[in-house]
This record gives C-alpha cells, sequence and structure tokens, in this order.
C-alpha cells in the first residue's frame, strides 16, 4: 500500500520515506481555516502557508508587505483545520535574513503562536547562519531557490532562474549546503527542469518543484492560481483545475439578478 494512503499525519520523516519510495509528494497553499479543511480532506501532503498570502489574501503587487503577525494569523486559521498534512509556514520577508538571533525568535513565535510543524525561508548561502540557528532549537526548515519572491526587486523579473552555468551552480551548491545543514525539504522554483533532476537525484532529501518540471518529487502550486481565482498570472507551468473565478462571478451575478428580481428568498426560504 502507497504510504500516502496509510499516514494518519504526515511529517518530515513520512516525505523522506515518500522519497525513498519514489511516492510524489502533493503540496498547496493554503491560508484560511474553510479552504485549508478541504484540501486537507482531499488528501493533500503539504500545505504551505505561503507568503503569497501578501498577494493572493492581501492584493499586494510583491510577497514583501506581509508581515509576521499577518502570517500567524493566517497559519492559525490553518492549524485549526488540518487533521493530517503536514503545515509549513513561510517565513517573511525581513524576518530572517541578515539576523539569526531575530531569525530564531520570528521561527519561535510562528511555531508556538500557530502550532505548525515547520518553517520556510528563501535562499541559500545568504541565510545559511539563519537556517543554522533555527535548525538548533529544533525546528524544521524547508529550503527555497531558484526564483525566491522575496528577491524580485533584486532579480527585477520573474523569469526563469539559473538558466546560466554560473547561477545554476551556485543554485547546487546552495542545495547542497541546505540539505547538509538539516532542512528536511527543499522547494525548488522556475529553473530548468533538467537542473532540478539533477539537484532532486543529488540530494536525499525531498525536493519540491513549482516550475522546475517532472523529474522532482513532489510539486507544489498556489490554489488560487491552480483553481483560477486569479486571472493575470499565468506562467507557463501553470496548470488551472477550475475556472473558479468564473464560477464565483457567475453565482454571485445569479444572486443579484435573484435579489432585484424577488425571486430570492421564495417561500420555503422564509419562516
Ligand atoms: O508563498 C508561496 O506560495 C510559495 C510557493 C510559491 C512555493 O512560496
Amino acid at each position: 500500500m502507497a504510504l500516502h494512503e496509510i499516514v494518519r499525519r504526515v511529517t518530515t520523516h513520512v516525505l523522506h520515506e515518500m522519497k525513498l519510495k519514489q511516492e510524489k509528494i502533493a503540496m498547496l497553499t493554503a491560508y484560511d481555516y474553510s479552504i485549508a479543511r478541504i484540501i486537507d480532506e482531499a488528501g493533500i501532503d503539504v500545505v504551505l502557508v505561503g507568503d503569497s498570502a501578501s498577494n493572493v489574501m492581501a492584493g499586494h503587487e510583491t510577497t514583501l508587505p506581509i508581515t509576521l503577525d499577518e502570517m500567524i494569523y493566517h497559519a492559525k486559521a490553518v492549524v485549526r483545520a488540518v487533521k493530517r498534512a503536514l503545515i509549513v509556514v513561510d517565513m517573511p520577508f525581513g524576518t530572517y535574513q541578515g539576523n539569526s538571533i531575530e531569525a530564531l525568535s520570528s521561527a519561535i513565535r510562528i511555531m508556538k503562536e500557530t502550532g505548525a510543524h515547520c518553517v520556510k525561508v528563501e535562499g541559500g548561502s545568504e541565510v545559511i547562519e539563519s537556517v543554522d540557528r533555527i535548525l538548533s532549537a529544533g525546528i524544521p526548515v524547508m529550503g527555497h531557490l531558484g526564483l525566491t519572491p522575496q528577491s524580485i526587486h533584486k532579480f527585477g523579473t520573474y523569469v526563469v532562474r539559473a538558466k546560466e552555468e554560473k547561477e545554476a551552480q551556485k543554485l547546487v551548491e546552495d542545495a547542497h549546503m541546505l540539505e547538509e545543514k538539516g532542512c528536511f525539504a527543499l522547494v525548488l522554483e522556475k529553473i530548468p527542469a533538467d537542473l532540478a533532476a539533477q539537484v532532486a537525484s543529488e540530494l536525499k532529501i525531498p525536493v519540491i518543484g513549482i516550475g522546475a518540471g517532472l523529474n522532482v518529487d513532489g510539486q507544489v502550486l498556489v490554489l488560487h492560481d491552480m483553481l483560477g481565482i486569479t486571472q493575470e498570472f499565468s506562467p507557463r507551468f501553470l496548470r488551472r483545475y477550475h475556472n473558479l473565478y468564473a464560477e464565483i462571478k457567475g453565482a454571485v451575478e445569479s444572486y443579484i439578478s435573484d435579489v432585484r428580481t424577488l425571486e430570492f428568498p421564495n417561500e420555503k426560504e422564509q419562516y
């Protein structure tokens, strides 16, 4: 029997076992109780309380503005809903770069106040001191390399990363460094599929891709993108499983029309 069919609670250990057994890991984002409950009951392995909440929940252009308090608010709601999946919380921009003591206290706040299981940080050698210190407190850390949206102003664009040899080499070195320090998994975003496959085969920890091809240990998407709630964002890697924007809009238009034409409520819908 496949591991995902028998585990009652997904842990970092389960993810390692899944990699060993070559079972793919399915990960999605969630930021609130109701959606987290649905995706957990559907059988998702990992729920990421992503800082993409800054875009899809708060309407900011980038992930930079979201605060630690806001991430904690979202994570608490998700934790109340999820019974099976592993819950990872993004550490927001400015809470772990450049100061490992502040990084540890931010990670401790996330763990203590939300009840989530792990944190995720973006970057390699630049943040390794923070990663090391967070891990020293027994907090599991997921790495994130490739396109790291918190550095968007440094990159200046959301194009595919690590196409050039030098950047690819640094990414491979960073991936190994994060594994050696003790990260339990790694996200690779928007990099060439061959490079992602190389990293996944060289590392023992699970590598989860987003725009990183098929030959990694699992996939992650932003829920609002794969459900078609967001309209303007359509990179090549995004598969839309639904057009929820149109569904919701259609339902709301029907409701408005029913209210205006006295079709709602009817006799059975009143006391
Ligand atoms: O914040 C987020 O949703 C993420 C995913 C894109 C991996 O980091």
